[in-house]
């Protein structure tokens, strides 16, 4: 018996990193998840694993930033496994830069992904999840949406998730639907593994705990967050971070 039996997952960007981690402990824990991302040959990779440890998953072709496929993955999902309970909205990318540097199109880019694709995605979900009275939305932040060198655009970007999610958690508290933010701190993926080795050494020296944390270590918050255990905690800012303040 896992905390997830019965329900149905969508985790964006779990192809790999941390979204591959959230989907799958959710998985582990019972879950059927649609695992969505832009690159399906590591989306294929996901499902295989999943499928090879028990568990129950299958593949989405969706880039969040288009409201037609954000569509498409909600309709196929629920056509797939009959239900849905949980949304983690993961997917985001980065175009680092400072402030004074920064292109237009850097800015634009990071914003309609990390931003506008999130709320394509909780907007869908809080339509369907209201409906059912029931549900559970766990958008990915950061710690960046303090503020963090070379970040603007996805400070902002990531500042304004806080903001959707806040805001979602409110509307929806009358219906049951949960919505919080998990603000990871540094983990260790190809996304934080593209940095050069000075950076990696100068954002573990801000961990407390003194190392990176690990995709699982997400996805056992975003476990929580899904279950029934957590159906009273709602519109909270949660780091797993080491530690680490900003
Ligand atoms: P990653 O780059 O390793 O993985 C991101 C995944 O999202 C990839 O599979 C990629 O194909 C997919 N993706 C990118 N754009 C997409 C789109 N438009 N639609 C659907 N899928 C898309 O990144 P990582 O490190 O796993 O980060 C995942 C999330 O966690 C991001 O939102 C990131 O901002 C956030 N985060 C990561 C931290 C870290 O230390 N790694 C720290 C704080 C937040």
């Amino acid at each position: 018996m896992g905390r997830l039996d019965g329900k149905v997952a969508i985790v964006t960007g779990a192809g790999r990193g941390l979204g591959k981690g959230i989907a799958l402990k959710l998985a582990m824990e019972g879950a059927k998840v649609a695992v969505a991302d832009v690159v399906m040959e590591n989306a294929d990779s996901c499902v295989r694993e999943i499928k090879q440890a028990g568990g129950s998953a299958f593949a989405v072709p969706a880039n969040i930033a288009k409201l037609d496929e954000v569509n498409r993955l909600f309709e196929t999902t629920v056509k797939e496994f009959g239900r849905l309970d949980t949304v983690v909205n993961n997917a985001g990318i980065n175009r680092d830069g400072m402030l004074h540097k920064m292109s237009d199109e850097n800015w634009e880019t990071v914003i309609a992904v990390n931003l506008t694709g999130t709320f394509y995605m909780t907007r869908e979900a809080a339509k369907r999840l209201r409906e059912q009275k029931s549900g559970a939305i766990i958008n990915i932040s950061s710690m960046s949406w303090k503020g963090n060198l070379g970040q603007a655009n996805y400070a902002a970007s990531k500042a304004g998730v806080v903001g959707l999610t806040l805001t979602a958690a409110r509307e929806l508290a009358r219906n049951h639907v949960t919505a919080n933010v998990i603000c990871p701190g540094f983990i260790d993926t190809d996304m934080t593994r593209s940095m050069s080795e000075e950076g990696w050494k100068m954002m573990v020296s801000k961990v407390p705990m003194g190392f990176a944390g690990t995709p699982a270590d997400v996805g056992n918050m975003a476990a929580f967050l899904a279950s029934d255990e957590a159906s009273y905690i709602t519109g909270q800012i949660i780091e797993v971070s080491g530690g680490m303040v900003i």
